[in-house]
């Protein structure tokens, strides 16, 4: 991590952890352009009346989201979910409801005041299947295939290396598992230095990717399916957004991985792999020394 990487990231630590301490002081908190102001697009809000009042009022006060990932990741009984940055573990404690008894909800934070603030709340309920976890997202701590859903709420624009975020996501997630995020997108035309110019870094606008960053950035780490939908507006051009995409199952990521390999017809520069009718594409070369040359897998 650079120097410049790891200052941003302690930025965003102190803004979280001041945040936390004003909630637990009775105060409330958002993430927005302006720095601990409520702003209806960020927060509480965000859930519905119903939702907010299944949870202790200092967990409501400390929602600092976008949207609300729980809304779409139409969890059931029984999974297995992460919610990456919980902060005062509003989206951890509605999918502990979600998943039930015998499921499992992790909250994983890098901010130590915001994990008591999110573990005080889940004694208040008296939550049995919830489980906080001290980290940062691009190194989760959590083995690999072992989660069915990770959610996350207005905290992937704030990392620092977002293909190692997404690379972490993946890797948990077992085959088929799928992704629930709410996230502050820009739209495609906005350069880096445009988005700054519309709200600073810790308070969720200036680190967000745009649409087609964040579509290639999943997409090279392996997921499929990936849908961004804008949901409103935060800013000029920038957009709170719903993020989908799911992790191959273990057969169909065996027919991707098939599929980038050179195609048996074609290989090694000759007609046919392995059969009698197999003839090296140029005449001067035998086809044992095509094979090797083309170092593309084919038998001898
Ligand atoms: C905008 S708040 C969102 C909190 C919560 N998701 C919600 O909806 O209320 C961002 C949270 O992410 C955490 N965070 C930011 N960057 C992080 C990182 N790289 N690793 C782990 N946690 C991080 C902060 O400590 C903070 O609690």
């Amino acid at each position: 991590m650079t120097e410049h990487s790891a200052d941003l990231r302690e930025t965003v630590r102190q803004r979280y952890a001041a945040t936390a301490i004003q909630v637990t002081q009775g105060g409330s908190a958002c993430c927005g352009p302006q720095a601990i102001e409520i702003d209806e697009n960020f927060g509480s809000t965000l859930y519905a009346a119903t939702e907010r009042d299944e949870l202790p009022a200092e967990a409501v006060a400390a929602s600092l989201g976008c949207g609300n990932p729980t809304a779409v990741a139409d969890l059931h009984e029984g999974e297995r979910v992460v919610d990456l940055g919980s902060g005062g573990g509003i989206d951890v404690l509605l999918s502990a409801r979600r998943v039930g008894p015998t499921g499992k909800a992790y909250g994983l934070d890098m901010t130590e005041e915001m994990l008591a603030l999110a573990l005080a709340n889940a004694k208040k309920v008296g939550a049995t299947n919830v489980e906080f976890l001290k980290g940062t997202i691009e190194a989760i701590p959590l083995p690999a295939n072992t989660i069915d859903v990770v959610i996350s709420n207005c905290v992937i624009n704030l990392s620092t290396d977002k293909p190692a975020v997404f690379a972490e996501t993946f890797r948990i997630l077992v085959p088929g598992g799928r992704i629930g995020v709410s996230d502050v997108v820009a739209d495609d035309g906005l350069t880096p230095e445009q988005r700054a110019e519309r709200g600073d870094y810790v308070g969720c606008i200036a680190g967000a990717l745009s649409f087609t960053e964040y579509r290639e950035g999943l997409e090279a780490a392996g997921f499929i399916n990936v849908e961004i939908t804008p949901s409103h507006q935060v800013a000029d051009g920038m957009h709170s957004a719903i993020v989908r995409a799911t992790k191959p199952t273990a057969d169909l990521e065996q027919t991707l991985a098939a599929d980038n390999e050179p195609s048996a017809s074609v290989c090694c520069g000759v007609s046919a792999c392995g059969t009698p009718a197999e003839q090296a594409v140029n005449p001067t070369t035998t086809i044992a020394d095509a094979k090797t040359a083309s170092g593309c897998g084919c038998q001898n």
